[in-house]
């Protein structure tokens, strides 16, 4: 029985450049999940969109003069194009400001409204003197009164993780100007989240298979009690309020934005011209939804979107929320407000995407923070794809096309090394599943490149090269088998790096695509004509490393003066 498996990818704020901090903790693991299961003939929507609202797009467009709908609307159209670039393989990437996504949110608002899940209270919020508006959430900082970090935000704080509202905040200051706002009130609507406590500590208890990261920091968090959280707030930039007296100010942009997961998969149904496919992914019990997230947003998709979907009843909570930690730069975080980042739009302009694929993939940080260097980088293209895997594709088909006319061998009888090149490419099949079923990505990696090492060491000792002059059947045997492996590779590196393995698979000479095939060992038939080979992979020189670190503005780790 196909699954059915819904991959939800955080929503990125459009207001600036995608870099590759974003998409190594979150875009990379979701697409590798997503064409997995696909291959393995699963039922499978990869969903998400840009997250259009919120104060920083609001701010950044009062900054630049122009409408916050141009700002986001610019970004989105980057975000949209890297990601097609990059091959991650989105059923649909919208956006939270359409009419679409409005209505969802409204038909949530109501149904959360009718079982009485809001209620209304006054706030003190700091209010801007110098720029006469409320200043949220992130626009104001100050010294966390969990922890003493004194860069503390106003609706969360980087250091201990915990939520804030800005009045808890000690020596508050703008971030704009840092000019101390006054506190005014206002009336919000808030979202009865403490009712949820019991519900969700015991569904938390429950996720045993969760990442420990996930687990115990949702449960610590649940540990120290919920609070209703205002989710309203006195901006214009948003989704607006169906609600009377709340004209003037716009939703909460994680209350909406989390929605974006639903409403998302609604448009996609509807695309797709069955407009109740939706339902298989949330309603239907089966399902499993896969929810891919930086660190920083886990009690978003743990606490927050499950309590909303508990309290509107019938839809699927979360099966797993995959958080990963960060991608550092060298020893700097990858911000985007330091501007010490490499920008994924910069990437592209220079370089292939499955070099890049490939290395994130096997940097992932998936238990710990890791580090991104250009000679990392530079090591992962030139000695592993360049050198083991390239190297084994390109000598195998190379041979047989001169050798054997273009076409493929027929084997004669198999020996104890070759039946076991061919049980290695069995294993490699079951590993490389196995773990990317368990989002265990790393280890996926290994087990595919641990193949492509075995193909190598078979060829060395095969040496079809050498044999084909005096035992041709003896290379023949060799050659098939070797193909063989290639054709196995094609699998289990396509979730990793997929226009390769197509390339792959048009110089096996193998019918469709890739994902005609399925996730199994292609049929390579004896007599099919193979195409001409081409290298997969460019070796990069050296000064690279130099040139894109000059570019970082830091020097070289070979050359630190
Ligand atoms: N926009 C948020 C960020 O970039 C993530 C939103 S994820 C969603 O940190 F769940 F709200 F969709
Ligand atoms: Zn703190």
């Amino acid at each position: 029985m196909p699954r059915n498996i819904l991959v939800c990818v955080a929503w990125p704020y459009v207001n600036n450049a995608p870099h590759l901090g974003h998409i190594a903790g979150m875009n990379m693991p979701a697409d590798i999940f997503a064409r997995y299961h696909r291959l393995a003939g699963n039922n499978v929507a990869m969903v998400s969109g840009s997250d259009m609202h919120g104060t920083p797009t609001a701010l950044r467009a009062i900054d630049d003069g122009v409408t916050p709908e141009e700002i986001a609307g610019r970004y989105h159209e980057i975000w949209s194009n890297s990601f097609k670039q990059m091959d991650f393989s989105y059923d649909i990437y919208t956006h939270t400001h359409t009419d679409h996504h409005r209505d969802v949110v409204h038909d949530l608002f109501r149904v959360l409204d009718e079982k009485d899940l809001f209620h209304e209270a006054t706030q003190s919020m700091p209010y801007s003197l110098a720029e006469q508006r409320f200043l949220s959430d992130r626009f104001v900082e100050g010294t966390c009164p969990h922890c003493g970090y004194e860069a503390a935000r106003g609706d969360q704080c980087d250091n201990c993780s915990r939520t804030l509202d800005p009045i808890d905040l000690i020596d508050i200051r703008s971030k704009r100007d840092g000019s101390k706002p006054e506190f005014r009130d206002t009336k919000h609507l808030y979202f009865k989240l403490s009712a949820f406590q019991e519900k969700l500590e015991e569904w938390v208890e429950g996720k045993t298979g969760w990442r420990p990261n996930v687990r115990n920091g949702t449960l610590n968090y649940l540990r120290e009690g919920l609070h209703d959280r205002a989710i309203t707030r006195d901006i214009q930039w948003g989704v607006p309020i169906p609600v009377e007296g709340y004209e003037s100010k716009r939703v909460y942009v994680w209350f909406e934005a989390v929605m974006g997961y639903l409403s998302a998969t609604k448009l996609l149904a509807q695309e797709q011209g069955e407009p109740d496919g939706w339902k298989r992914f949330w309603e239907d019990d089966s399902a499993e939804t896969y929810y891919f997230q930086g660190k920083d947003n886990v009690s978003f998709h743990t606490i927050l979107w499950p309590a909303i979907l508990m309290g509107y009843g019938g839809l699927n909570l979360p099966t797993d929320v995959v958080a990963n930690e960060y991608l550092n730069l060298g020893d700097t975080g990858f911000s985007k407000s330091r501007g010490n980042a490499v920008w994924l739009p910069d990437y592209l302009e220079r370089y292939d995407v499955d070099p890049l694929r490939y290395y994130l993939s096997s940097i992932m940080p998936e238990t710990s923070d890791s580090e991104f260097t250009w000679a990392g980088f530079l090591a992962a293209n030139n000695n592993e794809l360049v050198a083991t895997l390239g190297n084994f594709v390109h000598r195998v088909l190379t041979i047989t096309t001169r050798s054997f006319d273009g076409a493929v061998p027929e084997p004669g009888d198999l020996d104890d090394t070759d039946r076991a090149a061919l049980d290695a490419c069995d294993t490699a099949l079951n590993d490389v599943a196995a773990a990317l079923d368990a989002r265990r990505f790393r280890d996926g990696l290994r087990a595919a490149m641990a193949l492509a090492q075995h193909g190598n060491r078979y060829i060395d000792q095969k040496q079809p090269w050498a044999t084909v002059k005096q035992d041709k059947a003896a290379a023949a045997t060799a050659l098939w088998t070797g193909l063989n492996i290639i054709a196995t590779l094609r699998t289990v590196f396509s979730p990793f790096l997929p226009s390769s393995c197509e390339k792959i698979h048009d110089m096996l000479g193998l019918a469709g695509d890739v994902a005609s095939g399925g996730w199994n060992r292609a049929e390579v038939s004896v007599g099919g004509k193979l195409a001409s080979p081409t290298p997969l992979f460019r070796k990069l020189d050296e000064s690279i490393v130099e040139e894109e670190n000059a570019r970082l503005g830091q020097p070289t780790q070979e050359n630190p003066g």
